[in-house]
């Protein structure tokens, strides 16, 4: 699966849910029905977005993922992994004292007492908590692969935020934990050396990498044709 998302005027943080006719909401749509094809013969439940590089737009693209899924009917809870730079409280208007980490290192929390409901049928969120010393640690941690396996019990899929695979090892870390892997290349940033790298990473981990989403793609006048409602 390579899919693409074209750049936008206004802040993209959660177009699916403000402009739902938008090309990008229909963009969004396209890649989740790719993501379905691959779920045909394994199943699916968790899956990670990341990037070689940052600002690719992994958290624009996991929280709209998210939300694209949940509008189909799908239970879904979309967790903020990236315990380097936090965003989905942000993007959710969601306090951020407790969440990933609360879970991670409290004993007696329920996913239930952390998990937000949003507006969204459907889709639950968990922030990442206040940001610790040692998120790799944390994330390879056997009480998050335990953690994972209660979220695969409540929900249909699970969907992790995580920072770029380059810089720190949490994404490496989580892509051996999870089922599917999915790949932002953002053209202004990501260059071919550091995707190769990337690859590299990823594989050392045997991570199923799912599909690349090529963001903030400019598209022709003729693309747009094709689309009503923006
Ligand atoms: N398709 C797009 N069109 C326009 N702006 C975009 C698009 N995708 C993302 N952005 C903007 O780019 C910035 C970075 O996006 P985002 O936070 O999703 O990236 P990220 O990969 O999660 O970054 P980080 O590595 O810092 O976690 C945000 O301000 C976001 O609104
Ligand atoms: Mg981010």
């Amino acid at each position: 699966m390579a899919k693409k998302i074209k750049t936008t005027e206004e802040r993209p943080s959660l177009i699916t849910l403000t402009k739902p006719s938008s090309v990008i909401a229909e963009q969004f749509r396209t890649i989740r029905t790719n993501i379905q094809f691959s779920m045909v013969d394994a199943e699916l439940k968790t899956i990670m977005v990341t990037s070689a590089a940052p600002g690719a737009g992994k958290s624009t693209i996991s929280a709209n993922l998210a939300v694209t899924m949940a509008m189909q009917g799908k239970r879904v809870l979309l967790v903020d992994a990236d315990m380097r730079k936090p965003t989905v409280h942000k993007t959710f208007k969601l306090p951020n004292q407790n969440g990933l980490t609360t879970l991670l290192t409290e004993k007696d929390v329920e996913i239930k007492d952390i998990a937000h409901r949003t507006p969204t049928e459907g889709l639950y969120v968990i922030t990442s908590g206040v940001i610790p010393p040692n998120p790799s640690e944390l994330l390879a941690s056997n009480r998050m692969s335990t953690l994972i396996k209660e979220f695969e019990e409540v929900f249909d899929l699970i969907i992790f935020d995580t920072p770029p695979i380059i810089a720190v090892t949490d994404a490496q870390v989580m892509a051996s934990k999870v089922d599917g892997t999915v790949f932002v290349i953002n053209k202004g940033v990501a260059n071919k050396e550091m995707v190769k790298k990337s690859k590299e990473l990823l594989e050392m981990v045997k991570a199923n990498v799912i599909g690349a989403v090529f963001n903030r793609v400019e598209l022709s006048p003729d693309t747009y044709y094709h689309y009503y409602g923006e």
